[in-house]
């Protein structure tokens, strides 16, 4: 096994039909504003790492964005590829944990999206994955982060969910570590009348240790909104919306 392996191996080539549970509007609104935030244009470089099934980096890809996608899930990658060849579209992607990418001051914005951070035993790993991304930045360019908010979870935090799309149905038990703040959940998927059984452990953060996280590696004009209407993080909204800029001379 090699060092970088983990829980995300099995889980996310099953995950892949609870990409419907976001609708094709919601990820068109999501684009919209990710665009606005981190001040887009048509032929601006675009880190989507982890890029998944090129969910948001897809159509930004259609409205001339320079895509680059990196991922650990080589099914993930083929569909991305394939989707972009049938529309024309050249996009660079590459197999890669995003721990250990290496770009450097290439990217005019970069993003982490719909809850793909904290996936790591250890903290370091996290501070890592934001340097990364920040390193791949050019001088002035943007990040964003878009991950679940802890103190949404702390508020509603139920033992066990349900999910059905698709026909594929998944029941997730859930346990939550309070000296790690990570949610242990274990997954039954069901499909085509089998189960199989998946972990996905989740370090989940507060908008205020994410800032501190921000401004260790560098980030300047550190702002959060709870929604893409741009209302504040509380414990009511389920998802942060963090962005981050390098510094132009830095
Ligand atoms: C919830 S999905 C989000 C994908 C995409 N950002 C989106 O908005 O649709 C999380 C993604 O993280 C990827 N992933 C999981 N562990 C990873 C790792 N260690 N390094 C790189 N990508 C990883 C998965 O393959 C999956 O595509």
């Amino acid at each position: 096994m090699s060092k970088d392996s983990g829980w995300w191996d099995n889980f996310f080539p099953e995950f892949r039909p609870f990409f419907g549970l976001v609708s094709q509007r919601e990820t068109n609104n999501h684009v919209r504003y990710i665009m606005e935030k981190l001040n887009l244009k048509p032929g601006k470089k675009f880190l989507d790492c982890p890029c998944g099934i090129g969910r948001v980096g897809l159509p930004l890809a259609k409205k001339g964005i320079k895509v680059t996608g990196v991922d650990i899930t080589q099914s993930y990658l083929d569909e991305f590829g394939s989707k972009a060849k049938k529309s024309g579209l050249s996009i660079d992607l590459s197999r890669a944990d995003m721990r250990r990418i290496n770009f450097n001051s290439e990217f005019d914005a970069a993003g982490n999206l719909w809850t793909s951070f904290g996936y790591f035993e250890n903290e370091s790993d996290h501070q890592l994955v934001l340097k990364k991304m920040y390193k791949a930045l050019k001088p002035g360019g943007k990040f964003m982060l878009h991950v679940i908010n802890r103190d949404w979870i702390m508020a509603n935090y139920q033992s066990h969910g349900w999910q059905e799309v698709a026909g594929v149905k998944s029941m997730e038990k859930r346990y939550f570590d309070y000296r790690t703040s990570i949610n242990h959940g274990t997954w039954y998927i069901i499909k085509d009348g089998r189960e199989k059984t998946f972990e996905a452990n989740i370090r989940m953060y507060s908008f205020h240790e994410l800032i501190a996280m921000f401004e260790k590696v560098g980030f300047i004009d550190i702002e959060g909104y709870g929604s893409i209407k741009n209302e504040p993080i509380s414990r009511e909204r389920m998802m942060m919306f963090i962005t981050g800029a390098r510094p132009r001379r830095k």
